[in-house]
């Protein structure tokens, strides 16, 4: 069939040695940045995404035109859908996946409960037993993240430190998918990397995202709320930018090992690592908002508050020697640096004034 021949095609290396990638959430932030990049280099590409509207969905479909162009081909299904899943594996033996599809957001957990245990743990599991049965076992790497630290207060965040106090929802489904990797791994011999992301930033971003909407409140000329902690210190985020995310994300995947198959029996015990892959610099946000003011040539309109209990934490920092030393990981974009390159696509994407868009021009590039 023809959805066969594209899947098959796209899943197609074009360099010797060449990597075959399922990346799950391709028409996501991450995982269209991620899909470009392995493409880029001469790896087999192919996507899979529900295109759900817990944001714009207009934005997904413009982010896999941009793969489309690029000769990357997105499944459209769900992490659910057990026998499409089979049917992908059968038509495409992938080395590798890089599982990035999941109901993200902290906030969202509490309209939307359910959305969270579909897709990150019932969606995961899915896709594990998928992955187990398959020949060749891919080697799996995932997106966990920076909130499994939850009220943690060590600073800065190490990968041993404790994980038990999650504070929403979403911390505490990423911190199951943890758990649920470590029994994949240990029972069925499959190798699994976790990736904690630390609020990642950057072109083609989440419009559900702080940086994102107040860039458009801003300008809209709408009042913004900026969150101080119950003791009155203010909200700091490790924020990193996309192209560091990647950067991690394929290093991850390099440097995965082989699933061994089940038990580990043949080689050994398979792999199981996991990554923080953050900035290593927190930034309050109201520092975070006067940046984009100059960017912006806008004064916001700001309403400071104390933070609602609503699953957000206090602050994120990221420690990443172990990244660093396994694959190389070092972040190299500062916040302004970052913000200029999101603002810089956001007046392009949206076509904001010409006044606008000139006063805020990046001097390089
Ligand atoms: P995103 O929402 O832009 O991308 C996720 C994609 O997965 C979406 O396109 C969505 O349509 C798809 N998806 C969701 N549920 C699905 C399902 N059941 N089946 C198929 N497709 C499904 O989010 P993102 O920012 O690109 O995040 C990527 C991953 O990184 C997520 O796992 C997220 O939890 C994690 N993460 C992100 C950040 C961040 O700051 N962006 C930080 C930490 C962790
Ligand atoms: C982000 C992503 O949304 C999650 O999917 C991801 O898992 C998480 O990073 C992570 O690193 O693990 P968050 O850091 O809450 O979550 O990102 P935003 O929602 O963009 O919030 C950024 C900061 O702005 C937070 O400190 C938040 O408290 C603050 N904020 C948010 C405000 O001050 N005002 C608002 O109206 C909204």
């Amino acid at each position: 069939a023809a959805w066969e021949k594209q899947v098959r095609r796209s899943s197609t290396p074009r360099r010797p040695n060449g990597l075959s990638v399922l990346v799950t959430g391709a028409a996501g932030f991450v995982g269209s940045h991620c899909s470009l990049a392995l493409k880029k280099r001469g790896d087999g590409v192919v996507g899979l995404d529900n295109f759900n509207d817990y944001y714009d969905p207009s934005l997904k479909r413009a982010r896999q035109n941009l793969l489309k162009q690029q000769q990357v081909f997105i499944v459209e299904g769900d992490l659910n859908d057990a026998p499409l899943l089979s049917k992908l594996f059968y038509v495409a033996p992938f080395t590798h996946v890089l599982h990035l599809a999941a109901q993200a957001g902290v906030r969202y957990a509490m309209q939307n409960p359910q959305s969270y245990i579909r897709s990150n743990i019932a969606g995961f599991v899915n896709l594990l037993e998928i992955a187990k049965a398959a020949n060749p076992q891919p080697a799996i790497v995932w997106a966990s993240s920076s909130s499994v630290y939850g009220l943690n207060t060590e600073n800065p965040f190490s990968e041993i430190d404790r994980t038990d106090k999650p504070a929403s929802l979403y911390a505490a489904t990423k911190k199951a998918g943890e758990e649920i990797a470590h029994t994949y791994n240990h029972i069925y011999g499959l190798s699994l990397t976790g990736l904690r992301f630390f609020t990642v930033y950057g072109p083609w971003g989440r419009p559900d995202m702080a940086y994102f909407f107040f860039t458009k409140d801003i300008l809209q000329g709408k009042s913004i709320e900026i969150y101080k902690t119950h003791d009155q210190k203010e909200v700091a985020r490790d924020f990193t930018y996309i192209d560091d995310v990647v950067k991690g994300c394929l290093g991850a995947v390099d440097t995965a090992e082989k699933s061994t198959g089940s038990g580990g029996k043949k080689k050994g015990p398979a792999q199981l690592r996991v990554y923080n892959l953050g900035n290593t610099s927190p930034v309050p946000v109201g520092r975070l908002v006067w940046i984009l003011e100059g960017l912006l040539k806008t004064k916001a309109k700001k309403h400071v508050i104390t933070m609602p209990r609503n699953g957000d934490v206090p602050f994120t920092h990221a420690n990443v020697t172990l990244a660093h030393k396994d694959f190389g990981y070092k972040p190299t974009t500062d916040l302004a640096t970052g913000l200029r390159k999101f603002v810089k696509w956001y007046v392009g994407y949206y076509g904001i004034q010409p006044r606008t868009q000139k006063e805020s021009q990046p001097t390089e590039e």
